[in-house]
């Protein structure tokens, strides 16, 4: 039997910071309301040519270097995102041809926040049915390059970052044990980006009327999300008959403190068996799980066998939560060093590039 083990994992976040203080010098609010109302003190905010692959690209070599994982051994891509580079291509072969991954199939993953658990449970599930071997999960998001910085209910909540999981079959026991994954799109009203799409294509009129950012019923999302994020603990839990006690660590979408304290409310857990570090980085959509996850695994607070649940909630609506435990890298004999091949990755996208302006210069071009 094959079983799917996270074996690598990687964060990266923009350096620079934007505080509550800051922001209440751009729209009417101030620090004490936001900590109290959310739990966010500072989000990190991307600067320049900081994309959201630039951001996956790092927290990739990051999660590979940890793993031990040459590029080239990685047989699937899933990058989840709301705030891709383009409608198309993928963010995800962008980041593929980045790293060198040149066996890879690479696809975004659009979920909203909840994306990362779903990614996670695809990968395992590719994994599981002897598909594949290697594959690399990435939740990466620059929302701040889609919220409205006039709009005081949205601005303050979202920051930039970007997670990523590595993702390897063995037949020891653990790694991924369940998943649930749930949607109603009745509710997707209440958190969307209504233009950029195919129903409101951008114009000048869709622009002037902001209809570029994301728009949110805040107290809508809200009752949403306090309902869900206990119940799809437990449904997680029942699939492998395992108990509440049993679970080191809740790993909650990192969206409020006042959220995640509803579900431990609902779960009769108390605060301190969550990873929370909303605090610093506000509500980086699917990337939240994965940093959270990232940090407790770089302090120590994560150790191998530790049993974890990740749930989290978002636009869609959708909801979920993913069971696992936690390994660590696989025993290896050689020693891999994943950033030493970005420079062959950029020749061989240069070369590849080069080969395709050729052929057209032979074969002409669109005849
Ligand atoms: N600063 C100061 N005051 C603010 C404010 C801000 N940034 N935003 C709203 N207010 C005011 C409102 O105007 C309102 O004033 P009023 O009572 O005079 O009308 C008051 O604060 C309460 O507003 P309300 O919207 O009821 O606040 P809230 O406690 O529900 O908090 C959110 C608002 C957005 C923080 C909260 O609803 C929330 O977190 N929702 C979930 C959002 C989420 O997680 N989205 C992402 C999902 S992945």
């Amino acid at each position: 039997m094959t079983f799917a083990h996270i074996t690598g994992w990687g964060m990266s976040v923009p350096e620079t910071i934007l505080t509550n203080d800051d922001l209440s010098k751009m729209v009417e609010t101030n620090d004490e309301w936001i900590r109290d109302r959310t739990g966010i003190r500072e989000r990190h905010i991307v600067r320049g040519g900081q994309t959201t692959a630039s951001l996956a690209v790092e927290a990739s070599l990051k999660a590979l270097q940890r793993a031990n994982l040459h590029p080239a051994d990685i047989d699937l891509i899933i990058c989840s995102t709301s705030t891709p580079e383009h409608i198309f291509p993928a963010t995800a072969c962008l980041v593929q041809d980045r790293i060198g991954a040149t066996k890879a199939g690479a696809f975004d993953l659009s979920a909203a926040c909840t994306g990362f658990i779903f990614a996670v449970n695809m990968a395992a599930q590719s994994i599981r049915s002897g598909a594949i071997q290697n594959a690399l999960v990435i939740g990466s998001e620059t929302l701040s390059r889609f919220v409205d910085w006039h709009d005081r209910g949205t601005c303050i909540l979202f920051g930039d970052g970007a997670g990523a999981f590595v993702l390897q079959a063995s037949d020891m026991p653990g790694g991924i044990l369940s998943a649930v994954m749930h949607s109603d799109g009745s509710g997707g009203d209440s958190l969307i980006i209504q233009g950029g799409g195919s129903k409101h294509p951008t114009t000048e009129a869709t622009v002037q009327a902001g209809k570029h950012f994301i728009e949110m019923d805040g107290n809508e999302v809200f009752r949403f999300a306090t309902r869900v994020m206990a119940q799809a603990t437990r449904e997680t839990l029942e699939i492998v008959g395992i108990q509440l006690d049993d679970i080191k660590w809740i790993i909650p979408h990192q969206a409020n403190i006042r959220i995640i304290a509803a579900a431990a409310r609902g779960l009769k857990l108390p605060m301190d068996r969550f990873i929370v570090n909303l605090d610093r980085y506000g509500n980086t959509s699917t990337a939240s799980i994965p940093i959270a996850t990232v940090e407790a695994a770089e302090d120590g607070r994560l150790q191998p066998g530790d049993r974890i649940v990740l749930v989290g909630f978002g636009a869609g609506l959708t909801w979920g939560a993913l069971a696992a435990e936690w390994t660590g890298p696989l025993p290896s004999e050689r020693k891999v060093y994943p950033r030493r091949y970005r420079l062959w990755a950029r020749i061989r996208s240069i070369l590849l590039r080069v080969v395709r302006f050729i052929e057209g210069a032979i074969w002409g071009r669109g005849s």
